[in-house]
C-alpha cells in the first residue's frame, strides 16, 4: 500500500515534468490575462506568435495581450516601459537583454522577482550554458529566462548581386575599401544603414574589428579607455566605413536597410541574424541561394552575441501565468518552436538543429568554436544609462565625424554610468 502510494506520487511528479508545468503554475487551470510586453511587432512577430499559439494549446482560459511597441532593438518600447515600471504599473512579464540591460536596471532597482526556484524546478540549471546564466544572474538570484542567442556581427549579401557586380564578401574593412568605390561607380550603395541604432550595431562591429575581442571586454571591464589611441582608432574607422552608406539612413528602420540588399540597391548590411529571420521567415529566401552572410569585416572567428529574455516583474498582475508562460520560453519545445522562425539560435544546449535552417546551423557551428564577446548595442556590456547617453555620443559623431571628441565623450559616459565599476 505504502509502495503504491509513493509511486503513485513519483507518478504524479514526472507527470508535471513531462508536461513542462511548474509546480507552482501547473496546480490549477489558468485563466484570466497574461499580458506580454516586447518589440516584436509586425515583421518581427511571427517567432513570439508561435510561442503564444504554444501557450494557448496549453491555456485556452488565458486571454493573451500581445502588447507591442514597434521600434527595432527597443528603442521605444524600452521608454513606454520606463514609464509602467516606475508607475507601478509593470505588463505580466517583458522582453529584456540578458545581461547589464537587464541587471544593470531592473535588478539593480529591485523591480525583478528571483526565477531562482524555476531554473531548479525545470532543470535549466543544466539546460543554459554556464555563462549564459551568469549573465542573468547576481549573487542573490537568477532575473530571467533566455529564449535564444542572436549575433550581432553578420554581414549580409545577396550571392548572385554579388556576382553580377564582381565583388567578393569582404573579410575585412580594407577589403571592403577596395570594392566600395566600385560599387558606388555602378551605382550600389556600398553598406545600408539604417536610424541611429543601427549605427550604434554598426559600430560594435567596427570596434571590435579593430580593436579585438580582448580590448573590446576590456573597454567594459574599465581597463582600456574610450579615449585612448585604440578606443579612439575604432572611431576612426567607423568614420571612414560611414563615408560608404546612404544618405537617408537616419528615416529608414532596419528592415528597410535590409530590403535594400534584398531590392540590390545595396551591396552589404552590418545586422544581427534577426536580418536572417526576416528574409527567410517574411521575405521567404533560401539561405545560402537567396541570401548569403559573413562575419561582419574584421570579425572572422568571433561571435559577437546577445539574448532574449524574459522576466517577471515584481508586482505582476497574473504571476501564476507568467509563470507557465516562462516554462515554455524555457523548454526546449517552445525554443524549438520560437526560434527558427527568429533567425536565432536556442539558447539551450539541447535544441534539435533538424529544425533549423542552414543560416542557423552555421550560426550555431560558429558559437560553439568562436571566441564569444557580449552586444553594446543590444544590452549585454552596458546598462541602460549608458546606451542612452551613447546614442547622444553617436548623434554628434554622425554630425562631426570628430573621432577624438567622440572617444572622450563616450569615456565621460561610461565614468557617469559606472562602466566597468
Ligand atoms: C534586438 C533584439 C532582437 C531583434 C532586434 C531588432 O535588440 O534582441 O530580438 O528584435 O533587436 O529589433
Amino acid at each position: 500500500m505504502k509502495r503504491t502510494f509513493v509511486a503513485a506520487c513519483f507518478t504524479v511528479a514526472a507527470l508535471c515534468l513531462m508536461m513542462g508545468g511548474s509546480q507552482s503554475a501547473s496546480a490549477k487551470e489558468l485563466s484570466g490575462q497574461l499580458e506580454i510586453f516586447s518589440w516584436w511587432a509586425g515583421d518581427e512577430g511571427p517567432a513570439l506568435q508561435a510561442l503564444i499559439d504554444l501557450y494557448k494549446k496549453e491555456n485556452a482560459k488565458v486571454e493573451v495581450v500581445n502588447a507591442t511597441v514597434t521600434g527595432g532593438s527597443g528603442v521605444n518600447a524600452k521608454a513606454v516601459l520606463k514609464t509602467r515600471m516606475l508607475g507601478g504599473e509593470p505588463p505580466d512579464s517583458f522582453q529584456v537583454h540578458a545581461g547589464q540591460e537587464l541587471i544593470g536596471t531592473w535588478v539593480k532597482a529591485d523591480r525583478m522577482e528571483d526565477l531562482t526556484f524555476l531554473f531548479k524546478e525545470q532543470g535549466w540549471m543544466d539546460a543554459f550554458p554556464k555563462g549564459l546564466v551568469t549573465l542573468i544572474g547576481t549573487d542573490t538570484g537568477i532575473w530571467s529566462v533566455p529564449v535564444n542567442i542572436h549575433r550581432s556581427n553578420v554581414n549580409w549579401y545577396v550571392p548572385a548581386n554579388l556576382e553580377k557586380w564582381g565583388v567578393m564578401a569582404p573579410k575585412t574593412w580594407d577589403d571592403f575599401f577596395a570594392i566600395a568605390p566600385k560599387l558606388k561607380e555602378k551605382g550600389v550603395v556600398p553598406l545600408a544603414l539604417a536610424q541611429n541604432w543601427t549605427a550604434n550595431h554598426l559600430w560594435e562591429s567596427v570596434a571590435l574589428a579593430s580593436l579585438g575581442p580582448q580590448n573590446w571586454d576590456a573597454l567594459w571591464s574599465g581597463s582600456l579607455a574610450f579615449d585612448s589611441p585604440e578606443g579612439v582608432k575604432a572611431w576612426e574607422l567607423f568614420g571612414k566605413v560611414l563615408e560608404f552608406t546612404n544618405d537617408d539612413a537616419s528615416s529608414l528602420s532596419w528592415q528597410q536597410a535590409t530590403d535594400m540588399v534584398v531590392d540590390g540597391r545595396a551591396a552589404f548590411n552590418v545586422m544581427g541574424d534577426w536580418a536572417a529571420g526576416y528574409m527567410s521567415t517574411t521575405k521567404k529566401l533560401a539561405p545560402g541561394s537567396g541570401f548569403g552572410w559573413a562575419a561582419s569585416p574584421g570579425t572572422g572567428g568571433h561571435f559577437m552575441f546577445l539574448a532574449d529574455s524574459f522576466g517577471l516583474p515584481q508586482g505582476a498582475p497574473n504571476r501564476d501565468n507568467v509563470l507557465a508562460w516562462l516554462t515554455l520560453l524555457g523548454s526546449k519545445e517552445g525554443s524549438d518552436a520560437f526560434n527558427p522562425l527568429k533567425g536565432s539560435i536556442s539558447a539551450r544546449t539541447d535544441s534539435d538543429l533538424a529544425k533549423y535552417n542552414d543560416y542557423a546551423k552555421s550560426a550555431s557551428a560558429d558559437f560553439g568554436k568562436d571566441v564569444i564577446v557580449g552586444s553594446l548595442a543590444h544590452g549585454v556590456t552596458a546598462n541602460e544609462g549608458f546606451m542612452n547617453d551613447f546614442a547622444s555620443v553617436m548623434e554628434m559623431f554622425l554630425k562631426s565625424r570628430n573621432a577624438a571628441a567622440a572617444g572622450k565623450a563616450a569615456q565621460q559616459i561610461a565614468a557617469k554610468n559606472g562602466i566597468g565599476k
